[in-house]
């Protein structure tokens, strides 16, 4: 079972029986809209999430993600949503770069 909460969107809750997708398509399968200028291919940084608690619970780094690392575009708390494939639960909130206009968010 994973469970995504997202701190700054309502406290809103996706959970999944299978592990093993990455957290965008988890978010997107849900209906919840999350930024991904480049279609989820590891290539824009726009999917970012701050990772609150369950670091753990996610795969390790992509060699994308550790680009972005590298170049001090991607935090030690962050990880790519199209990157990060989840296998418990995580806690997370949207960085204010990747807030849409259209979603209310509190924070
Ligand atoms: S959608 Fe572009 S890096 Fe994730």
């Amino acid at each position: 079972m994973v469970k995504i909460i997202i701190e700054n969107l309502g406290q809103k809750e996706v959970t999944a029986s299978a592990p093993g997708r990455n957290v965008l398509q988890l978010l997107h399968g849900h209906g919840i809209d999350w930024m991904h200028a480049c279609g989820g291919k590891g290539r824009c940084t726009t999917c970012k999430i701050i990772v609150l608690e369950g670091s753990e619970n996610l795969a390790p780094l992509t060699i994308a993600e550790m680009g972005y690392r590298k170049q001090g575009l991607l935090n030690a708390n962050e990880r790519l949503a199209c990157q990060a494939r989840i296998q418990g639960s995580i806690r997370v909130a949207v960085p204010d770069d990747s807030k849409l206009p259209h979603l209310k968010y509190s924070g």
